[in-house]
């Protein structure tokens, strides 16, 4: 009798196993997130890595009857290992596409990998213009720093600067950025004094800063890659720029969210441009941020993570709308023209460039229960990048 039951159960159980064999053996559909989680722009890896995660997390792996699975790798920001972690990701895992990619140069060097391979790659932070045209197969969920810039020199103009002086760092997102400012301000009867530009590597801002205190234009504007704006500003406020008469404006990446309270009261008031802000006022903003810091302990989202966030967003979507097909031309396409609502704001990949349309806030520092915030107070809507023809 015992013994019967014992069998039967047993039956039931491999009855039951076969049942959930098609379960077991799942379709899987694999993400290459190649970050750059060491060297000096780690802040920028993990920041994509929480954001791409918590999407995850409170959306779920399945997606079209298809369990997503995400492969980190650490490219250590040196473009020849991007390039080789994209190789192994699409010849050895068989990712359906590949993500991240935190500095313009990681991101150009993996233009003729994808080309080949037909490989989707979503571009989480780069800014550099010119990266979506270098391959069909970039998707931009990020920003570019034109789309950035020329919002911030319509501000200052429109506020009363007549004169100003740029500097950046000395690579792709900072000429562009310095070129974009240029354009409009001297567009709105402006001058530009001079365009500085420190090394990318070990940079010493201290005697550009000099240089362009000693100039003396109304406003200077200033660009490096988030991870480095810690750096800069500590040396802007040890010259003094903060308390001399000129305005000291940037793009966001000069106070984002993840730096922002090291760098400290001295930046109270400094206006800037950007796409996110940790304060972004909607629902779902709060919730982002809410859900961010509780599974990331003593972090804060910036715009790196929401790039993170928008990006598995962007594969989620594409993936769905394909019903579950792979095939790389086609997952690009399902993203072109796509539209939704990201922390950040509402935005749209527009299916001409594959680059993203946004709206760019300007924003002052400010500080919120005890904490310094950018706290947007204009917006220019749906921005999309000046440069593309
Ligand atoms: C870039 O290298 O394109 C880049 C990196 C970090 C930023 C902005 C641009 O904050």
């Amino acid at each position: 009798m015992i013994f019967k039951s014992i069998l039967a159960g047993a039956v039931g159980l491999a009855a039951g196993l076969q049942f959930t064999a098609p379960a077991i053996s799942q379709e899987t559909v694999k993400v290459g997130l190649i970050a750059t989680l060491t060297g000096p722009q780690a802040a920028s890896g993990r920041q994509k890595v929480a954001g791409a995660r918590l999407y995850m997390q409170l959306n779920g792996n399945m997606v079209a009857g298809k369990k997503i699975e995400l492969i980190i790798k650490d490219d250590t920001g040196v473009a020849d290992v991007t390039r080789r972690h994209a190789q192994e990701l699409i010849v050895n895992d068989k990712v359906a596409a590949i993500a991240g990619f935190s500095l313009t140069p990681l991101a150009l060097a993996v233009a003729p990998v994808i080309t080949q391979a037909k490989m989707p790659a979503i571009i989480m932070t780069a800014g550099t213009s010119v990266i979506t045209e270098r391959s069909p197969f970039f998707v931009r969920v990020s920003f570019t720093l034109p789309q950035q810039s020329v919002p911030i020199a319509e501000w200052v103009a429109k506020n009363g600067a007549k004169t100003a002086v740029s500097l950046v760092s000395d690579y792709g997102p900072g000429i562009d950025a310095q070129n974009a400012f240029k354009m409009r301000f001297e567009e709105k009867g402006g001058k530009v004094l001079e365009q500085l530009k420190a090394p990318l590597a070990n940079p010493e801002f201290s005697p550009f800063l000099q240089r362009a205190k000693d100039l003396k234009p109304d406003a200077l504007f200033l660009f490096v890659p988030a991870p480095t704006a810690g750096a800069l500003m500590k040396q802007v406020i040890d010259r003094g720029l903060t308390e001399a008469n000129i305005k000291v404006i940037g793009t966001g990446d000069i106070t984002d969210d993840d730096q922002l309270n090291g760098i400290g009261d001295s930046v109270l008031g400094l206006v800037t441009s950007h796409f996110y802000s940790a304060a972004h006022d909607s629902a779902l903003n709060k919730k982002f941020v809410a859900e961010f810091k509780k599974a990331n302990p003593g972090m804060r989202p910036n715009f790196i993570g929401v790039g993170g966030w928008d990006g598995m967003h962007a594969f989620y979507e594409a993936l769905k709308k394909t019903n579950g097909d792979t095939d790389g031309t086609k997952l690009v396409d399902a993203m072109k023209g796509a539209t939704w609502e990201s922390p950040r704001g509402m935005m749209t990949i527009d299916p001409q460039t594959r680059d993203v349309i946004q709206d760019v806030y300007i924003r002052k520092v400010e500080k919120r229960d005890g904490e310094l915030y950018n706290i947007e107070f204009d917006v220019v809507k749906q921005v999309k990048d000046p440069m593309h023809k």
